[in-house]
Parts: C-alpha cells; sequence; structure tokens
C-alpha cells in the first residue's frame, strides 16, 4: 500500500455553486485561525495566519451533496484498489467509511497568509453533541484565481481546480500544510468525515 494512494481529489462542485457561495463569504464576518493542543489555544503570527467563517446551515446544505457524492467515490475507489480493506457486507450505506460529516468551515486565506504544517486528528470539532474522531480530511476548492498557496501533503505539492475536493486520512501519516499566498485570495472549505 502506497500512502499516496489514499489521497484523492475528484470535481464534484459545479463552478455555478462555487462562485454563488464566494459572492457572499466575500461578505461575511471572519475570525482568526486557532487550534489547540492538549487544551493549550494555540495561532501562528496575525498577519500570516488564515481567518475562518463557519457556514450557515443553509450554506453547508448547498455544499452536502457534492460532498457526499466526492465520499462515495472515494470509498469505491479505495475499496477497489485495496479489497483486503473493504471488511463491509453492505455495499449500499452512503457512509460505509464514515458516518457523517462535521460542520463546515470556511478558510480564508489572503495574501501572505498560510497554514502551517500540522495533522487533523482533531478533537476540538466534537466539543458539541457530536462524538468521534476525523477519520477523512476532506477540504473543498471555491476559487484558483490566486497564487501560490499550495498544499503540500508528505512531500507532493497539489494544486487544485475550482469546485475540487480533495479527501485524505486524518492521521499522523499524512502531515499537511498550504504555502504562502503570493497574489489574490484564496477560498475553500473543511469538513470532517467521522
Ligand atoms: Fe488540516
Amino acid at each position: 500500500m502506497n500512502l499516496y494512494n489514499f489521497i484523492k481529489v475528484y470535481n464534484t462542485i459545479p463552478k455555478k455553486v462555487c462562485v454563488n457561495l464566494l459572492k457572499k463569504f466575500k461578505k461575511v464576518n471572519y475570525r482568526r485561525h486557532q487550534w489547540q493542543n492538549n487544551g493549550i489555544v494555540i495561532g501562528s503570527r496575525k498577519e500570516e495566519e488564515l481567518k475562518n467563517y463557519d457556514l450557515e446551515k443553509k450554506e453547508q446544505d448547498t455544499l452536502v451533496p457534492f460532498v457526499k457524492e466526492a465520499l462515495n467515490k472515494y470509498r469505491d475507489e479505495i475499496y477497489q484498489e485495496n479489497p483486503l480493506i473493504n471488511y463491509s457486507n453492505d455495499k449500499n450505506d452512503p457512509f460505509k467509511m464514515v458516518e457523517s460529516v462535521s460542520p463546515f468551515r470556511l478558510n480564508r486565506y489572503d495574501e501572505q497568509s498560510n497554514m502551517a504544517v500540522h495533522v487533523d486528528h482533531i478533537y476540538t470539532i466534537f466539543d458539541g453533541q457530536e462524538k468521534g474522531i476525523p477519520i477523512l480530511s476532506v477540504v473543498g476548492i471555491l476559487n484558483q484565481n490566486y497564487e501560490g498557496g499550495d498544499f503540500k501533503i508528505i512531500d507532493k505539492y497539489l494544486k487544485f481546480k475550482t469546485g475540487d475536493i480533495l479527501i485524505f486520512p486524518s492521521n499522523f501519516m499524512y502531515p499537511h500544510e498550504v504555502t504562502s499566498i503570493t497574489k489574490g485570495t484564496r477560498y475553500s472549505f473543511v469538513t470532517w468525515g467521522y
């Protein structure tokens, strides 16, 4: 098994959907990105840090079908390529690898901002009603008119197109980062399958 075979990209979000959502996301209020390690809140240098916005239910509902489509494709391909890990007898369950997805969060990267290298084995997304651990990281790309902002995972650099959905395992074997934006603004959303 090759680690890179578990990193996949599907172009499932129609461009029109991205454009319409972006119109709205340009006007909403953002907060500074922070995360926690052992209960300690961490953030990087203010001028370099991306900004976050939690999607409203209606906005999230617009994107859910495209995320599900990508997750289903991911599951089917992974099981096809790795028959030994396909232990399921039920082929009709749309969430065989994951049962649900966490609330969607928007990431806005202005010029000079980036996301430092990290892994997605986080627990803070389950502070509320939902309980679980992140199994799959799902990143949706809403625009491509920026420069820089490459997605580096392990030692590979990925370039995305508008409407792409990137899926990879959320565990320690998949360190990743977003390099600095050199021009424009990069918009993506993230959710975790659990
Ligand atoms: Fe991440």
